[in-house]
C-alpha cells in the first residue's frame, strides 16, 4: 500500500534523510518513531508530494509520488506537523473548503461533513469559529479534513504534539477508530508510548537512517538472540531441571527464583518447542513455559542502543 525505495533527501550538504526503504502493507497502522529532527517529517512531506527526492523512489496504492502526484493525493489523507487553520472560518466552512477542493458534489457534501463531524465528536461546534477551538479540538478538525474525500491511506504527523494527556488519550482513541475502518496508516511521533498500543507495525528512525522496520514481531525476531524463556516448575527439584536446560546448546544461561527457571534463549520456535519436549520427557513437572515478550519499550531500547542492527 505504501512502499518507499531508496528515499534519500539533503538538504546543501547536509542528508537528512539516507537510504531510507520501508513497506506498509493493507490495513496496518505504522509507527514512525524518531526523535526530533530525525527525518520524520522529511520522509512524510515526500509520501504527502510535497517534497522531492535527492534520490529513490515512493508509492501509495501503486502511484509513484514523483510521476503522478495528483493520483496519489486522491488516495491520501494529509495531515501535516504545523497545520494554519483559518480565522474567520466556521468549523463546516472549513471542511467544506476543503471538499470542495476534493471536488466532492454539492449535493453529497453536507451529509459526508455531517459525519465527518460525527467522527470526531465535533458535532456541537459545527457552527463555531475554528480560532475559538480548543488545540485538541483544531487538531481533531485537522483530522477531520483529512477524511473528508473518504482516502484508504492517512498520514499523519505528529498529531498528537502539543495536546494535554486528556486529547492525547482522545486522538489514541480516534486512530484506534480509524485503524478499524481498515484505513491504513501511517503516523508519526517522538515519543514511542504514544504509538505502542495500537501500531501494527513500527519503524524507528534516528538522524535519517531507518534502523529497524516491521512488525513488532518481525524486530523482535530480528532480536532473536536475546529471547527470554521463563519456566515454571511445580515440586522441589529444580536442580535436574536447571542442570537439563544448561545441557541446550540454545541456552545461555540459566537463573533461579522461587519455582522459575528464567533462561537466556538463541534458538528458534522449532528449537523452544524441541527444549519443552526435552523437560516433559525427563519427567519435569512443567507448570508454566513461555517466552518473556518484550515490551515495545524494550525492543526499543536494544534498537537505538545499537545492541540490533
Ligand atoms: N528545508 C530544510 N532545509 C534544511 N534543513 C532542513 C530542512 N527541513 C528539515 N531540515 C533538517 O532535516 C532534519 C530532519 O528534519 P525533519 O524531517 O523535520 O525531522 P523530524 O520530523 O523527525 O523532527 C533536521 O535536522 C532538520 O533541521
Ligand atoms: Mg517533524
Amino acid at each position: 500500500m505504501i512502499e518507499v525505495k531508496n528515499f534519500t533527501k539533503k538538504y546543501g550538504d547536509f542528508t537528512a534523510v539516507d537510504d531510507l526503504s520501508l513497506s506498509i502493507g493493507t490495513g496496518e497502522i505504522f509507527g514512525f518513531i524518531g526523535p526530533n529532527g530525525a527525518g520524520k517529517s522529511t520522509t512524510i512531506r515526500f509520501l504527502a508530494t510535497l517534497l522531492r527526492p535527492t534520490s529513490g523512489e515512493g508509492r501509495i496504492c501503486g502511484h509513484s509520488v514523483v510521476q503522478d502526484p495528483m493520483a496519489v493525493r486522491r488516495v491520501i489523507g494529509f495531515m501535516p506537523d504545523d497545520f494554519g487553520v483559518y480565522d474567520g472560518m466556521k468549523v463546516w466552512e472549513f471542511l467544506d473548503f476543503f471538499a470542495v477542493a476534493y471536488e466532492i458534489p454539492r449535493v453529497q457534501r453536507k451529509q459526508i461533513i455531517g459525519k465527518v463531524l460525527e467522527l470526531l465528536d465535533l458535532t456541537k461546534k459545527r457552527d463555531d469559529y475554528v480560532n475559538g477551538l480548543s488545540k485538541g479540538m483544531k487538531q481533531r478538525l485537522c483530522l477531520a479534513k483529512t477524511l473528508v474525500h473518504d482516502p484508504p491511506v492517512l498520514i499523519l504527523d505528529e498529531p498528537a504534539s502539543g495536546l494535554d494527556p486528556r486529547a492525547r488519550l482522545e486522538m489514541k482513541a480516534l486512530l484506534t477508530t480509524l485503524g478499524e475502518m481498515d484505513k491504513t496508516i501511517l503516523v508519526s511521533s517522538h515519543i514511542l508510548s504514544e504509538l505502542a498500543d495500537f501500531c501494527t507495525m513500527i519503524g524507528i528512525i534516528e538522524r535519517g537512517k531507518m534502523l529497524a522496520s516491521g512488525t513488532i514481531n518481525e524486530i523482535q525476531r530480528k532480536i532473536q538472540s536475546h529471547r527470554v524463556l521463563k519456566i515454571d516448575i511445580a515440586g522441589e527439584d529444580l536442580d535436574s531441571a536447571a542442570q537439563l536446560l544448561r545441557s541446550n546448546p540454545h541456552v545461555r544461561s540459566v537463573e533461579r527464583f522461587d519455582q522459575t527457571l528464567t533462561c537466556e534463549f538463541s534458538g528458534e520456535d522449532s528449537d523452544k518447542s524441541r527444549l519443552l519436549g526435552a523437560l516433559i520427557a525427563q519427567g519435569v513437572p512443567v507448570s508454566s513455559f513461555a517466552e518473556q515478550e518484550l515490551s515495545l519499550e524494550e525492543v526499543f531500547m536494544m534498537i537505538t542502543n545499537g545492541v540490533v542492527s
